[in-house]
């Protein structure tokens, strides 16, 4: 009989495997679909996630039940259990982490990085005390991201050397909060450069903090417009996530477009939707590839 992996499970068979599962953030129906089709395709496991602005825009309780009557659907349709989890993404107000954790979110990734090490450290303790009633796995931040995702840059992406994750702080972090789950800044940054991919990845700065903190599962931030060669290469440096946006809302956006204005009389919703969908599914077959999820379903 298979397993039925919760997300600590697919998390530790990433690291042992060398691959990474890909979060995909959504805020409609529209850009589930794209998403949950595609992990299905390639038969991935796969992490949903919704940042502030999205729940505030879906609700958090329709993301939650759109989100398990999809883990119903795929699970029948693959004979044993889909794994899909959600996320809270970026999550910094208290009620709303509470809000999360009781209505059925699996994760919730708990965003300090503006505040001090010391007051993050603090904050954090208290999410996962939150997190612990219901056994729901809290991602930590350390390092500052301090960008948006959907941000196309014209010029070139300078990342302030003060906003990278020092490997000392992780290594206090870790130990004084006991999390396992950890997003760290190693030059990714949220949205994309226009002109050819971002900078590269301090892949050395990475081993550092990796080679510090070994059981620590960690997390990229910001995957749209990384060098894929340096998403492999942080991947085999102990990445076990990678979360991903405006490559999905750009692709959704342009097909979209382009479909309105070929066909300006169109009005039903499902056709013009359907091409975003199909846009969507695209990319995120493409960076499951990336990560080498597929066919990692038990
Ligand atoms: O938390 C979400 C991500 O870090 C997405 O970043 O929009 O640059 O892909 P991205
Ligand atoms: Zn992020």
């Amino acid at each position: 009989m298979k397993k039925n992996l919760k997300i600590e499970g697919y998390l530790k068979r990433a690291r042992k495997e060398g691959f990474a599962i890909g979060q995909f953030n959504f805020s409609n129906s529209d850009q589930l679909k794209g998403i949950v089709e595609a992990a299905f395709e390639l038969r991935s496991p796969l992490i949903v996630g919704t940042s502030p602005a999205e729940v505030n825009y879906l609700g958090l309780e329709i993301a939650v039940n759109l989100v398990a009557a999809w883990k119903v659907k795929l699970t029948k349709r693959l004979g044993r259990s889909f794994p899909l989890f959600l996320n809270l993404d970026h999550a910094r107000d208290l009620k709303v982490i509470k809000e999360a954790v009781f209505r059925g979110y699996d994760m919730i990734h708990f965003d300090g990085s503006f505040l001090s090490l010391k007051k993050n450290l603090q904050e954090t303790k208290k999410v996962l005390k939150i997190a612990s009633q219901k056994k729901v796995l809290v991602e930590a931040e350390v390092g500052q991201l301090g960008t948006e995702s959907s941000t196309i840059y014209k010029e070139k992406f300078m990342i302030q050397d003060s906003f990278l994750t020092k490997p000392e702080d992780v290594e206090y972090f870790v130990r004084e909060s006991g999390v396992k789950f950890l997003a760290v800044n190693i030059g990714n940054f949220h949205g994309v450069q226009k002109i050819g991919k971002n900078p590269h990845l301090r892949i050395e700065l990475l081993k550092e903090i990796s080679r510090k903190n070994q059981n620590i599962y960690f997390v990229l931030h910001g995957g749209s417009g990384i060098p894929f060669q340096d998403v492999k290469e942080a991947i085999k440096q102990g990445m076990v996530k990678v979360n991903f946006n405006t490559d999905l809302r750009l692709a959704f956006a342009k097909a979209i477009l382009k479909e309105l204005k070929e066909k300006p009389e169109e009005i039903a919703p499902y056709k013009y939707l359907n091409q975003g969908v199909l846009a969507i599914k695209k990319v995120v077959k493409e960076r499951i590839k990336l990560l080498g999820s597929a066919g990692k379903i038990v």
